[in-house]
């Protein structure tokens, strides 16, 4: 079958079209990616040549572009989206852009070309935060602190509407923080192990002790690809592998698995509205469509810390240019106060 993968240069959607090519033999793959500045061929070079491979730079907000490459499609997947809640703190419109105003111009195509499957790739950040106790299920109530966080909620009510006003078969996957290859080096994983590598400072928010619950990202991907081919119709389903772990800890794996001291934590000003612990059930998951994470956490980081550590050209390429920009702006400040307060300390 052919499937629409947008977003497919970034992070989670170049995974997913290794995970697909590589399992599915009659499966073909069509990427519409505008090549943001997440975006990157590199992640797909190495099917570049695979004739079940097509690639088309393009905005999912194109009405006349996603219409024409709606033809004979059967299944989409929507991983195309603005994905950095610091980001969205700084400019929110670009989120709504391609979050909202592409996610509607995939579904109204979707609908009128008859597509079996439409899977809008959402995020467990549209539940908010969690206390100290408890998990998000697929019934909590959606309650979103960033602007990235409230342009997916809204993405997935309106893909949601599109099932119960059309019946168009639309399902939706929520899933915890991902790492591994290819992430692009603003997350907090890329950035520190980039950072560790060059004995950078690692800027970790607040006290350091916000929980985040990781999944290795081939174990999002073979949930996906489940989902896509046996999950049902208006449904929606969490993705987690109950891997909490607190930034604080997480920073120290990362150092101690590259023989980095602590002393290159520095503890800077917070992100606004933080969300101090994600948590998810995806017993659903696990339950319906039989699938459970295979890779165990510190292992998989064990592989991407390696990862990163042996493609230094990889992350070397994306760290320049307007990424230190960015970076700059993002951290020059934050930093700075951080080194006076350890000056006065
Ligand atoms: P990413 O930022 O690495 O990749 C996003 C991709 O979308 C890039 O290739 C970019 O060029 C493309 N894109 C952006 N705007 C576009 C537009 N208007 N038209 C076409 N393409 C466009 O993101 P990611 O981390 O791989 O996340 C992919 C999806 O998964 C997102 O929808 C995100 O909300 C969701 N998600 C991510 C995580 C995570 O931990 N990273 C967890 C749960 C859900
Ligand atoms: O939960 C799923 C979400 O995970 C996805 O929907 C988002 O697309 C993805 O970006 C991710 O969001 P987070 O905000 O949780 O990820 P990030 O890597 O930005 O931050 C993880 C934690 O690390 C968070 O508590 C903030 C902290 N952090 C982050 C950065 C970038 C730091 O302490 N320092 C940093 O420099």
């Amino acid at each position: 079958m052919k499937i629409l993968i947008t977003g497919g240069a970034g992070f989670i959607g170049s995974n997913f079209v290794h995970h697909v090519l590589a399992r599915h033999r009659d499966d073909e793959v069509l990427v519409l990616d505008a090549l943001t500045y997440a975006g990157n061929l590199e992640n797909l070079a190495d099917v570049a040549d695979d004739p079940r491979y097509r690639f088309v730079r393009g905005d999912i907000a194109d009405r006349r572009l996603v219409d024409e490459l709606m033809r004979d499609v059967a299944v989409v997947v929507n991983f195309a989206a603005e994905s950095h809640v610091d980001r969205s703190i700084e400019d929110p419109a670009a989120f709504l852009h391609t979050n909202v105003d592409g996610a509607l111009v995939l579904l109204d195509a979707a609908r009128r070309a008859g597509v079996r499957c439409f899977l809008q790739v959402s995020t467990d950040e549209v539940y908010g935060s969690l206390g100290a106790e408890g998990h998000f299920t697929e019934a909590s109530p959606l309650a979103p602190s960033s602007p990235y966080a409230a342009s997916k909620a809204a993405a997935d009510l309106l893909a949601l509407s599109f099932w119960k006003t059309y019946g168009l078969p639309v399902v939706v996957s929520r899933c915890s923080n991902n790492f591994g290859p290819y992430q692009f080096p603003e997350k907090v994983i890329p950035l520190f192990i980039t950072n560790a590598l060059a004995d950078q400072p690692l800027p970790l928010y607040g006290d350091g002790l916000n929980v985040r619950d990781w999944i290795y990202v081939d174990d999002h991907c073979a949930a996906l690809d489940r989902i896509v081919r046996h999950g049902r119709a208006g449904e929606v389903y969490n993705v987690g592998a109950g891997n909490e772990c607190t930034n604080r800890a997480l920073t120290e794996l990362i150092l101690g698995e590259l023989g980095r001291p602590l002393e290159l934590i520095r503890y800077v000003t917070d992100r606004l509205g933080h969300d101090r612990r994600y948590a998810l059930d995806a017993s659903k998951l696990r339950r319906e469509l039989q699938w459970e994470p295979a890779h165990r956490f510190e292992d998989a980081l064990r592989q991407t810390v390696a990862w990163y550590r042996d493609t230094p050209s990889w992350w070397q390429r994306v760290k320049s240019g307007a990424y230190q920009t960015y970076y700059e702006r993002m951290y020059g400040g934050r930093l700075q106060a951080a080194g006076e307060r350890r000056g006065h300390a």
